[in-house]
Order: structure tokens, then C-alpha cells, then sequence
């Protein structure tokens, strides 16, 4: 068998997971030393530190003044549900879904919610359904970066500004990557632990003034439970959206957040963030361009996520392999990379097709990608040779 060399670099931090994200660089426990441990959340210093994270958001995503943001339970699945149990049903819904994300979102709605007139819009995996069928006046479910296959919406010029249902946006891979076009959102999700490497556990639920009014005009049919309840006496319950937590957060997780937003803040916002995950992109996509072996799983370059870079084998003997064979080739190559210790967690999620997928997020430096794409090289030369030696 071949025995190809090992590349001379590693990178120098081998988290490239697609969540929990890696930590920003330089963060170390000390930077939670602040954290307001043991006391009440509702006390003044937990309270300051819950509406600073709220307003910090606020600033590094440029969400709009008249826009809500709560800090809720149960991560971006959490706030995802809470729009969709409190908002839904009050007209038809179009679900758009090109990844397992998305699709999860559809069997909440589905069979869970148990809504019937919901018009359904998927795609397979590495392309976006046709945006242009969608019909914004009914309410519209999907997710702006779908993790699972690495296709985004390149932008928010599908939604027409005048819409009369609401958008309801998964944005948990997009927010602090990817410029979220606010306008046109009326619910926008995500969690701590993807771009800016927070931890897991709470989640963000932001509102435009059309989600607050359509929540104070319409009760859904079904229970809610209290960890879902936005409002009392047909009144949004402000408070939530001021850093009172409809229950406990952990004040750890909010240092680590407020920490993280802090770093993107030092480094100049929004921009600098989108900016560092397009570097880290175009790292990658120099090299698989050139590799002559592996692709973007996305079909359409403006739809390729700058966050949860997917790929997949093109090598004509890896893809003339069943799929069992092709997910046993990839997971081999994982595998001997995570033995390296060059690279942790890049296998394709599991109900995706076989590959590699690697975070570019903002919190990657993109020396450690330059650092890791040699040794993709070197698992895949040697997984091959080992492929060859059973043939
Ligand atoms: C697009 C998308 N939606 C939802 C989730 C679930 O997020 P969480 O585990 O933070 O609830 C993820 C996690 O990877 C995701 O990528």
C-alpha cells in the first residue's frame, strides 16, 4: 500500500465542527471570570448582564430598533418552536426545506401542529427549491443556511417587502456570517454555540413588529406550554425581550456569549465577521477546486454556505462505490484525520450524503484551514491506497 507523507503543518486549533463551534481564538475559562455565579438571574448584576447580551446583538447584527430580541430556552430548536407554536395557524403556510433542519421544521408543522393547509417546498440535497413559487402572503417557514447540505439564500430578494404573512427564518448557521436582511424577516432564530462559538443551551428569538402584532391578535388553537408563552392577556410580555427570562439561564453561558460578542465587537462587527467566514471559505474552495477529487455539495456557487462547508467525493472509484461504500470511505478519511488530531468532527451529518463537511464560521482562523487541506489530501491518498489494496 502507498504510503503518502505526512503533511509538515497542522492546525494549530483542530476544531472545525459544525456546532458546537469552535471557541474564539484566544478565549480561554479566564474570560468568564465575570460571570455573576451564584446569584439570581433577576438580580440587578444577572439582569444587566442579560440585557447587555440582548443589546449587543442588537448592535453587531444591526437589528432593526423596532425589532424584539429574547434570549429563550432549549437553543435554536427552542426559539424555532416557540415562533412556530405561538404563530402559527392563523393562515396557510408555504415550508421550504432543503436539508434535515428545514425538514424537521416541516414534521413539527405537519404532524406535530397538525396544520392542514401547508404547501410544501423541498429540495434534494445541494440545491434550493424554486424560492419564486413561494407565496409570501401565507406564512413562510425555512432556513436561511441549511447546515446539513452547506446551501444558503444568497440574499432576501425572494420575500417581497410587502408580504402579508410572516417569515419565519432559521438563521442559527447564518447569523454573524451571513448579512441577514432584517426587512424581510419577521422571525429570526439562532443559538450561541455556531458562529461565535458559544455555548449550547439558550437560543435567540428575534421579532419584527408584524410577528409582535400577529401575536397579539391570535391565539393558536392548541396549549401552549409556559416555556412557549409570549404573552399574557393578549399582550407580548416586553419583559422577556428586556433580559427577564421566562425561566433560568445559565449565567455562565451568558458571560460566554457576551464574551463572544465582545471579540466580534474589537473586531469591527458584523462585516468583520462575514468577512473572516468568506475568507475561511474561499480557503477551502481554493482547494477543492484544484483537488481534482472532492466538490461543493452545493450545485449553484452564490447558494454555497460561507459557514458549513459541505463536500463530496467526486473521485470516479470512490463514486462508482455504493452509498454504504462511499459513507465507509469518508468516515475512514474522518477518522484517520481525528487520529491525527488535525481536524475533529468533519464527517457529512448523518442523514446527508456521504462527505466532509467543515465549518468556516467566523471563530476559524483561516491559517488552520490553509494548515488542514493538506492532510485532506493525505487522507484521502491513503484511503484510496487501502481501497485499492482490497480491490
Ligand atoms: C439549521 C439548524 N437548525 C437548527 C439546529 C438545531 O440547533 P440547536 O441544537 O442549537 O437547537 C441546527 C443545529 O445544528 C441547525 O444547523
Amino acid at each position: 500500500m502507498t504510503i503518502v507523507a505526512k503533511p509538515g503543518l497542522r492546525p494549530a486549533n483542530p476544531n472545525f465542527s459544525s456546532g458546537p463551534c469552535a471557541k474564539r481564538p484566544g478565549w480561554s475559562l479566564a474570560a468568564l471570570a465575570d460571570a455573576p455565579l451564584g446569584r439570581s438571574h433577576r438580580a440587578k448584576i444577572g439582569k444587566t448582564k442579560l440585557e447587555q447580551a440582548i443589546e449587543l446583538t442588537r448592535e453587531i447584527l444591526k437589528v432593526p430598533a423596532g425589532y424584539r430580541i429574547g434570549i429563550v430556552p432549549a437553543s435554536d430548536t427552542g426559539a424555532v418552536e416557540m415562533a412556530m407554536w405561538s404563530l402559527l395557524g392563523e393562515r396557510g403556510i408555504d415550508m421550504v426545506a432543503w436539508e434535515s433542519f428545514g425538514a424537521g421544521w416541516i414534521t413539527d408543522v405537519v404532524k406535530q401542529l397538525k396544520l392542514e393547509d401547508v404547501r410544501k417546498f423541498e429540495a434534494a440535497y445541494g440545491e434550493l427549491p424554486d424560492l419564486s413559487k413561494v407565496d409570501f402572503d401565507r406564512d413562510v417557514v425555512f432556513t436561511w443556511n441549511g447546515t446539513t447540505s452547506g446551501v444558503r439564500v444568497a440574499n432576501g430578494d425572494f420575500i417581497p417587502a410587502d408580504r402579508k404573512g410572516l417569515t419565519i427564518c432559521d438563521a442559527t448557521s447564518a447569523a454573524f456570517a451571513q448579512n441577514l436582511d432584517f426587512a424581510k424577516l419577521d422571525v429570526v432564530t439562532f443559538s450561541w454555540q455556531k458562529v461565535l462559538g458559544g455555548e449550547g443551551a439558550h437560543g435567540m428569538l428575534i421579532l419584527s413588529p408584524r410577528a409582535v402584532e400577529r401575536l397579539e391578535t391570535y391565539k393558536p388553537a392548541w396549549p401552549l406550554p409556559k416555556i412557549f408563552r409570549m404573552t399574557s392577556g393578549g399582550k407580548l410580555i416586553e419583559g422577556i425581550f428586556k433580559g427577564e427570562t421566562i425561566n433560568t439561564p445559565s449565567m455562565l453561558c451568558v458571560e460566554d456569549y457576551i464574551d463572544a460578542l465582545n471579540w466580534a465587537k474589537g473586531l469591527g462587527g458584523l462585516e468583520a465577521l462575514v468577512g473572516r467566514a468568506d475568507a475561511n471559505f474561499a480557503a477551502i474552495d481554493t482547494f477543492v477546486q484544484k483537488s481534482g477529487w472532492l466538490a461543493n455539495l452545493a450545485v449553484v456557487p452564490e447558494t454555497r454556505s460561507n459557514t458549513s462547508v459541505c463536500l463530496s467525493i467526486v473521485d470516479p472509484e470512490v463514486a462508482a462505490l455504493d452509498k454504504d461504500g462511499q459513507a465507509a470511505f469518508a468516515k475512514a478519511m474522518v477518522s484517520a484525520l481525528e487520529t491525527e488530531g488535525v481536524a475533529f468532527d468533519i464527517g457529512a451529518y448523518r442523514d446527508a450524503p456521504p462527505g466532509l463537511r467543515i465549518w468556516a464560521g467566523a471563530t476559524v482562523e483561516t491559517s488552520d484551514l490553509m494548515a488542514l487541506m493538506p492532510w485532506l489530501d493525505w487522507a484521502f491518498a491513503n484511503q484510496k491506497a487501502a481501497l485499492k489494496a482490497v480491490a
